[in-house]
């Protein structure tokens, strides 16, 4: 299996709730390094670029909104099977589906405001790390 990358941000609501720490901790605990993270705060443009993806979803403007109401900490993460085992270790988009354990049913408040993203192909953490990362700013342990 290769070592590949995804990208996540820890979200407004969580970042509020001082759950950065403990997030973090599990992300290490699971076997990812990080291999560039940062903390910011996502003007509306960027949130609407991000999630152009859903700009047809009923839920796109208050989604936005949320995504730049507040910091965020954004981090490439580096594992073998990365983007596959991150979605395993925050659990179902909705917390109220997420299994025992897993980030999302920890931490997530709801739908909307679910703690954490998650990267859902490899060609999307390329393209999403590529949204917040120069090369230069990433270390390169593989
Ligand atoms: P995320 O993994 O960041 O990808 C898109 C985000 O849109 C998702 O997490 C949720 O925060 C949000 N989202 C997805 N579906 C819904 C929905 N039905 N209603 C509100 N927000 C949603």
């Amino acid at each position: 299996m290769a070592v590949n990358i995804t990208l996540t941000m820890i979200k407004p609501e969580a970042v509020g709730k001082n759950y950065v720490g403990p997030i973090l901790n599990m992300i290490n605990e699971a076997g990812f390094k990080i291999a560039a993270m940062k903390l910011t705060k996502l003007s509306t443009r960027q949130a609407e670029a991000f999630y152009a993806v859903h700009s047809d979803r009923p839920f796109y403007t208050d989604l936005v909104e949320f995504m730049s109401s507040g910091p965020i900490v954004t981090a490439i993460l580096e594992k073998e099977n990365a983007v596959a085992d991150f979605r395993k270790l925050i659990g179902a988009t909705n917390p109220a589906n997420a299994e025992k354990g897993t980030i999302r049913k920890l931490y997530a408040e709801s739908l909307q405001k679910n703690a954490v993203h998650g990267s859902d192909s490899d060609e999307n953490a390329q393209v999403e790390a590529d949204f917040f990362f120069a090369k230069s700013d990433r270390v390169d342990y593989m």
